[in-house]
C-alpha cells in the first residue's frame, strides 16, 4: 500500500511513549507529533518545531488525544478446539482445577478436542479470539501450542498460529508448549514423553521454523523441574528462546532453574519464593503476571509483587487466554485485574502490556515503546488520561489503531 511507503505525520498528540528514559509519567510528550517513515517511527518532535520546519507527508490530526504504543499480549493459548464450560460449573461447586486434571479433564479435555480438529478449523475458531484482542488495540500477540501433545498435532497447532499471523494485522510470536501435560499415551512415563519432545518435536519445530520459543508447565500435575530442565537446554541447542509456567499452583523451584537459562520470561509466579525473585532479578528475566487465571481459579496466593518491584524485575501483564483458566480475550481486563487484584499502578500495568511485554517476547529493540527507530505500532485513544485505558472497561475508547504504519479504524 502506498501509505506504508510514505512519510506520515500524526500531529497534535499527547504521546505516552512508555519510554523509561523520560522522567515524565508514562514517558509523556505533550503537544508533539509523531513522524513515521514507512513502518518505522522516524522521530517525535514538538509541534512548534514541525511548524517552523514545514510538513512534508500525509498529515493525521490526533486532536490533542492520547497516543500509546500498541498493546502486546505476551502469553496466550488462543488456538484450541472445544470449550470447558462444564468444568467451570464443576469448579464453581467446589471441585479444584488440579482434581479435574487428575481425573483426565482440564488440559486433556482440550487436547482431545484439538486433536480431532483440522488445521483449518483451528484457524477459523481462533480468528475471532485474536480479532477481539486486535480490536482492543493489540498489535503483537504470543500464541502457544500445547493442546496437541503429539508431533503431528503440535505441528498442526503451530501451523495454525503461523496462518493467523499471515491473515490478520498483528505480529505473532509463536511458542512450542509440548511440555504442557503428559499425554495419555505416556501416562506414568513423563520422561519418555520428554524424550519425544527432545528427540523429535523440538528438532522438527526448529527445522520448520514454526516457533521462536519453548515453554513448559512446571507443576505437580504436569512436569517436574528436572524434566523441564531437560527441555530448556534442548530448546537452546536449537536456537530457540525459553520460558516457563512456573510456581502457579505450588512452589516447584522452577523459576530459579529457568532463570539460569537466561529465559525470556517466567510466567504466573503465585508461589514464587525469595530465591526465585533474586534469580529472576539476576538473570534479567521478565515476570509475566496472569491475573485472569488467578481470578478465574479463585486463587488465594498472589505473586510477590512488592518483592518483584523492589528487586527491579520487569513485570509484564498478559491475558493467558485459554479455555480452562482464563477464558478472557481482553488485555484491558488483564491490565485492570493486575491493578485491582495484584496492586500494580495503572502506569505499571500499561508498561506491563507494552514495554515489558516486548522484552518478554525478545522484541525490546523494535516494539513496546514509542521512540525513533521503533516499529510504527501505536494507538490513539479518546481518554483524558492513559489510566482510563486501564480503569474503565466496556466502552471502546480506541479511535485508531496503527500497525506497521498502516491505520485500520477499529472504532464504529
Ligand atoms: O496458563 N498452567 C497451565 N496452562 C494454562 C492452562 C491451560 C488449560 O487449563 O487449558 C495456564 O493457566
Ligand atoms: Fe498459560
Amino acid at each position: 500500500l502506498a501509505e506504508t511507503t510514505q512519510t506520515q505525520i500524526w500531529i497534535n498528540a499527547r504521546i505516552a511513549t512508555m519510554d523509561p528514559t523520560r522522567a515524565a509519567p508514562y514517558g509523556e510528550f505533550a503537544n508533539h507529533c509523531l513522524v513515521v517513515n514507512g513502518d518505522v517511527i522516524d522521530r517525535i518532535v514538538p509541534m512548534a518545531e514541525l511548524e517552523s520546519e514545514g510538513v512534508a507527508g500525509i498529515v493525521h490530526d490526533v486532536g490533542g488525544r492520547w497516543v500509546t504504543p500498541g498493546l502486546i499480549d505476551c502469553h496466550t493459548h488462543l488456538v484450541f478446539a472445544g470449550n470447558r464450560v462444564a468444568e467451570w460449573e464443576q469448579r464453581l461447586s467446589g471441585v479444584s482445577y488440579a482434581e479435574i486434571a487428575r481425573l483426565g479433564g482440564g488440559i486433556m479435555n482440550t487436547v482431545r478436542a484439538t486433536r480431532s480438529a483440522s488445521e483449518d478449523e483451528l484457524v477459523a475458531s481462533a480468528k475471532p479470539r485474536a480479532q477481539a484482542l486486535i480490536e482492543e488495540g493489540v498489535t503483537c500477540l504470543e500464541i502457544k501450542s500445547g493442546y496437541g501433545l503429539t508431533t503431528a498435532d503440535e505441528l498442526k497447532m503451530l501451523r495454525a498460529v503461523r496462518r493467523l499471523g499471515q491473515e490478520l494485522p498483528v505480529e505473532i510470536s509463536s511458542t512450542l508448549l509440548a511440555a504442557h501435560a503428559v499425554p495419555p499415551e505416556f501416562t506414568g512415563g513423563a520422561d519418555a514423553y520428554v524424550d519425544l519432545i527432545l528427540n523429535e518435536i523440538i528438532p522438527k519445530v526448529a527445522e520448520q521454523q514454526l516457533a521462536e520459543a519453548v515453554d513448559v508447565f512446571c507443576e505437580s500435575i504436569a512436569f517436574n523441574v528436572d524434566q523441564c530442565d531437560r527441555v530448556w537446554p534442548a530448546a537452546k541447542r536449537h536456537g530457540l528462546a525459553v520460558k516457563g509456567h512456573v510456581e502457579q499452583l505450588s512452589n516447584q523451584h522452577g523459576a530459579v532453574r529457568l532463570a539460569a537459562h537466561r529465559a525470556w520470561s517466567a510466567d504466573h509466579l503465585e508461589y514464587l519464593d525469595d530465591a526465585g525473585v533474586s534469580a529472576l532479578a539476576a538473570s534479567g528475566t521478565t515476570a509475566v503476571l496472569l491475573p485472569g487465571a488467578y481470578y478465574f481459579l479463585r486463587q488465594a496466593k498472589k505473586p510477590p509483587i512488592e518483592k518483584l518491584r523492589a528487586a527491579g524485575v520487569p513485570m509484564a501483564v498478559a491475558t493467558d487466554y485459554n479455555p480452562g483458566t482464563s477464558p478472557f480475550a481482553s488485555i484491558r481486563l488483564a491490565m485492570n485485574l493486575a491493578c485491582v487484584l495484584f496492586g500494580l499502578t495503572p502506569e505499571e500495568s500499561l508498561a506491563g502490556a507494552t514495554r515489558h511485554a516486548a522484552t518478554a517476547l525478545g522484541r525490546a529493540d523494535r516494539l513496546g515503546t514509542l521512540a525513533a527507530g521503533k516499529q510504527a505500532d501505536f494507538l490513539i485513544w479518546d481518554v483524558d488520561h492513559p489510566a482510563e485505558i486501564v480503569c474503565s472497561l466496556g466502552v471502546n475508547r480506541l479511535v485508531s489503531r496503527v500497525f506497521r504504519g498502516k491505520t485500520d479504524d477499529v472504532a464504529a
